[in-house]
């Protein structure tokens, strides 16, 4: 027994075993160049859908000039990240329980200073970020375009979502944060998905991905991957108004049936498998500043 247990630590197969058991959240950003193309909805629905799978799920709201997760979930936050980057609580005394079984961190309002801050405050914020502990998914809904605190998310997740719509100004915009991401980050290795919102087709949608999945790949030799897309829908508009987010308030809609079907497929193809969990985002977070 006693040798059994040698040759197994020998060959490393202990110390595998230890941390391929260990659980490591996935942190997913929800990005895009142009601003109200549908960000902060998917990033609550997504949030919703992975945790009617039972997942251990934190949504986070990583906009920090106006934070608006509260309001589409019509909850009233007694604390937000201001209160963190301030040190006058911790992360786990300002996450809150949701009555749509995800937790959440809500954002701060006509904040924009991040970028401010000196790196021995960055770094306290981004340990104390990283408290939050005990989760399958992490999903960050960021600020529109290019400010830096938006640039430190993204580039501290494992997988980055770019949200666009058929707009030509939103595509343009798309390829203008993808480029950002492309030219300036360190760990080449960020995973990019597209994600279309607000289309009528399947085919509007994979014909607008290809131009930029092409595109990115001619000019920047850069890899994004299709996601998948939204159809337009009114049910989305109904549900900010209501308060309440559409997978809830309407879940057999044409928009709640394609934000399942993205997280299906997400967990079908496994994009947890290169999680790094929050000593992962704690690094990269720390490499960007
Ligand atoms: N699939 C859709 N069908 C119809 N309307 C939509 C759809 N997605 C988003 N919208 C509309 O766009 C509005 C803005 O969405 P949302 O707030 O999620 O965008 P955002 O990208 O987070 O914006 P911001 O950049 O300001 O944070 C919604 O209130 C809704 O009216
Ligand atoms: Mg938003």
């Amino acid at each position: 027994m006693t040798e059994l247990r040698a040759i197994m630590t020998d060959q490393g197969i202990l110390q595998k075993k230890k941390n391929g058991d260990a659980k490591k959240a996935l942190v997913i950003a929800v990005t895009s160049g142009k601003g109200g193309v549908g960000k902060t909805n998917i990033a609550i629905n997504m949030a919703i859908a992975y945790a009617q799978m039972g997942k251990k799920t934190v949504l986070i709201d990583g906009d920090l000039g106006m934070a608006n997760i509260n309001v589409i979930l019509n909850i009233v936050p007694k604390y937000n990240l201001l209160h963190v980057i301030n040190k006058q609580r911790k992360m786990s005394e300002i996450v809150e329980d949701t009555e749509f079984g995800f937790r959440f961190v809500a954002g701060a309002n006509g904040f924009s200073s991040i970028a401010n801050m000196t790196q021995i405050e960055l770094e306290l914020f981004a340990e104390e970020f990283c408290t939050i502990g005990n989760a399958d998914i992490i999903i960050i809904d960021t600020g529109a375009g290019i400010a830096k605190n938006v640039l430190q998310f993204i580039a501290a997740a494992d997988e980055v979502f770019v949200v666009t719509t058929p707009e030509p100004t939103a595509i343009t915009d798309a390829y203008g944060i993808i480029k950002i991401i492309a030219t300036e980050m360190f760990d080449k290795d960020i995973h990019l998905k597209l994600l279309v919102n607000r289309v009528h087709s399947a085919d509007e949608a994979k014909r607008i991905s290809d131009r930029i999945i092409n595109i990115v790949a001619q000019f920047l030799s850069f890899r994004i991957d299709y996601l998948g897309f939204i159809y337009e829908d009114p049910a989305v508009a109904q549900s900010v108004i209501r308060q309440k987010p559409f997978l809830i308030a309407d879940p057999q809609s044409k928009s709640s049936l394609c934000v399942r079907h993205i997280t299906g497929r997400l967990e079908r193809i496994g994009i947890a498998a290169h999680a790094q969990g929050m000593q992962g985002f704690l690094r990269k977070f720390l490499k960007k500043s």
